[in-house]
C-alpha cells in the first residue's frame, strides 16, 4: 500500500480549550504518527498503533518536531504582497497611496499569476495551508488565485474584490460587471476540488448601494458561499461611511440591509463597534477577524476580543497582509497577545494554538475537513521545531510543561520554526516554484 507515515510529537485539538489547564481539550503524544494517503489523514495516534495499520507506508521521521494541523489565516490579500510594509499612514491614506496601485497591476493575467505562486508558496513556507483571501478588482486576479491553489491541491478560499467606487478607475467595476465576474468564478470555484468562493465587496466606502444589492444577490443565490468584508476598522474610515450611508444606523447596519450577514460573513477588523453591532453579530453568527499585526501597524486600534466572546461570538483570526506586516500565524499570535494585555485580557497558548488551526476551521465551517489530525480530515500539516533559532533553544532550556514550550513558541517562534508544511500530504517546502 502506498501513503506516508510521519512520526514526531502529535498534538491536536478536540474542542476550544477553557483554560490553560484544560487537558481534555487536546490530545498530546510524545511518540506519535500520521498515517497520510491519497491526500487524507488515515489513522494517527502512538507511533506503535499507527505503525501497526501502515502497510508499508514510507516513514518520514520529525523526531523531536511537533506536528500540528496546519495554520488557517482567516483574512489576507493576495495582491498586496509587494507592500507590505509601506511607510507612515493610517487606512484611507494607505489604500489610496499604496495598496489601490498595487492592485491596479493585477489587471494583468501574467503578473497576477506570477504573484499568485509566489503567495501560495509564502504561506506555506510560514506553515499556513488554508486561507480567506481577497483578490483585486480583476477577474484575472481572481483567476490567477484559485488555478493556482487548485495546481496545488489547497484547501483555499478567495473571491474577487467588488469596488465601484471612491478609487482610482485602474480598480473600479461595475455594480454589474462585479456582478457577473463573481457569478462565473462561482460557477467555475466554488466546490471545484478544494476551492471556495467568498463574495467580497471590499468595503461600503468603495461600494454603491447598486453594488451592494449585486452582492446581496449573489449570496442570496450561492448561500453557500462565503462572504468576506471590512468593518470599524478605523475612525475616518467610519465616518466617512456614515456620510455615505447617512440611513443606516450604523456601520454593519449597511451590510445587514443588503443580506450580507450571516453564520458565513467573515468581517475583517470589527474593532469599534456599537452594541447594537455586537448584538447583531451575536445574533446572525458572524464572525469578526482579528488582525494584530495590522491593526498595530496602521494604529487602527485594540480588538475587543474577550468582549465579543462574552457575547456568544466566535471570532477569527488572521494576518491581514499587506497591512499586515507578517505572514506567520506565530508572529500574528504574538502581536495578538500584546494586543489583549494593553486590555488586561489574556490569551493562553493552548487557546493561541487551538485558533489558529481548529478555531479558524470552526469559523470557516470546516473542521470535518481541516485543523485537526483526526482521521478521516485532509492530511494539511505543519511540523514545528520550538528550538528554532539559539535563542528560542535556550529558552526551551527552561519550558517545563508543554504549555510553557507553546507559549514561547507563539512569542519567538516565525518560519525558521517551520520544518515542513504539507499539504493533502504532500510536502511543500524545499520545492521548486
Ligand atoms: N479596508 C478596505 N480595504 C482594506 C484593505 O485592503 N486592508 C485593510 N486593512 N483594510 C481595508
Ligand atoms: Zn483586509
Amino acid at each position: 500500500m502506498t501513503g506516508t507515515l510521519l512520526r514526531g510529537r502529535l498534538f491536536t485539538f478536540h474542542h476550544e480549550p477553557a483554560d490553560g489547564e484544560d487537558t481534555d481539550a487536546y490530545s498530546y503524544i510524545a511518540d506519535g504518527a500520521i498515517l497520510m494517503r491519497d491526500g487524507l489523514i488515515v489513522a494517527s495516534g502512538e507511533y506503535t498503533d499507527v505503525a501497526a495499520v501502515s502497510d508499508g507506508a514510507k516513514v518520514t521521521d520529525h523526531r523531536p518536531h511537533l506536528l500540528m494541523a496546519g495554520f488557517i489565516d482567516a483574512h489576507i490579500h493576495f495582491p498586496q504582497i509587494q507592500i507590505v510594509a509601506s511607510w507612515g499612514s493610517q487606512l484611507l491614506d494607505w489604500l489610496n497611496g499604496y495598496t489601490f496601485p498595487a492592485e491596479a497591476e493585477y489587471a494583468n493575467a501574467q503578473h497576477a499569476r506570477a504573484m499568485a505562486g509566489q503567495f501560495c508558496t509564502l504561506l506555506t513556507d510560514h506553515g499556513t495551508t488554508t486561507a480567506a483571501a481577497f483578490c483585486a478588482s480583476h477577474k484575472a486576479s481572481a483567476e490567477a488565485f484559485f488555478s493556482e491553489a487548485a495546481d496545488r491541491n489547497m484547501r483555499m478560499i478567495g473571491g474577487q474584490t467588488m469596488m465601484d467606487r471612491n478609487a482610482p478607475k485602474t480598480v473600479l467595476d461595475t455594480a454589474q460587471s462585479s456582478y457577473d465576474d463573481s457569478k462565473a468564478l462561482i460557477g467555475k470555484w466554488h466546490g471545484t476540488g478544494r476551492t471556495s468562493y467568498a463574495i467580497t465587496p471590499r468595503f461600503a466606502i468603495t461600494s454603491t448601494p447598486e453594488q451592494l444589492e449585486m452582492a446581496g444577490a449573489l449570496a442570496a443565490e450561492h448561500p453557500d458561499c462565503y462572504i468576506q468584508t471590512h468593518l470599524s476598522e478605523n475612525h475616518d474610515e467610519i465616518a466617512f461611511t456614515a456620510e455615505l450611508y447617512p440611513d443606516a444606523r450604523d456601520y454593519l447596519d449597511i451590510y445587514e440591509g443588503y443580506g450580507l450577514v450571516g453564520s458565513r460573513t467573515l468581517l475583517g477588523h470589527a474593532i469599534h463597534l456599537k452594541k447594537r453591532e455586537i448584538d447583531a453579530i451575536s445574533q446572525t453568527g458572524a464572525h469578526p477577524v482579528f488582525c494584530p499585526t495590522s491593526n498595530l501597524f496602521l494604529g487602527s486600534g485594540l480588538f475587543d476580543d474577550a468582549g465579543l466572546r462574552a457575547c456568544g461570538i466566535t471570532n477569527g483570526i488572521a494576518t491581514d497582509i499587506g497591512a499586515g506586516t507578517s505572514y506567520c500565524m506565530l508572529q500574528t499570535l504574538n502581536e495578538g497577545y500584546k494586543i489583549l494585555q494593553l486590555q488586561d485580557q489574556k490569551l493562553h497558548a493552548l487557546r493561541a494554538f487551538h485558533w489558529i488551526t481548529r478555531g479558524n476551521a470552526e469559523v470557516l465551517g470546516l473542521v470535518d475537513k481541516i485543523g485537526t489530525l483526526d482521521a478521516g480530515t485532509e492530511a494539511d500539516i505543519v511540523v514545528l521545531n520550538p528550538r528554532a533559532t539559539p535563542a528560542m533553544a535556550l529558552r526551551m532550556d527552561r519550558a517545563e510543561t508543554l504549555a510553557e514550550e507553546l507559549f514561547a513558541l507563539q512569542m519567538m517562534g516565525d518560519d525558521r520554526a517551520i520544518v515542513q508544511t504539507y499539504v493533502a500530504g504532500q510536502p511543500q517546502k524545499g520545492k521548486p516554484i
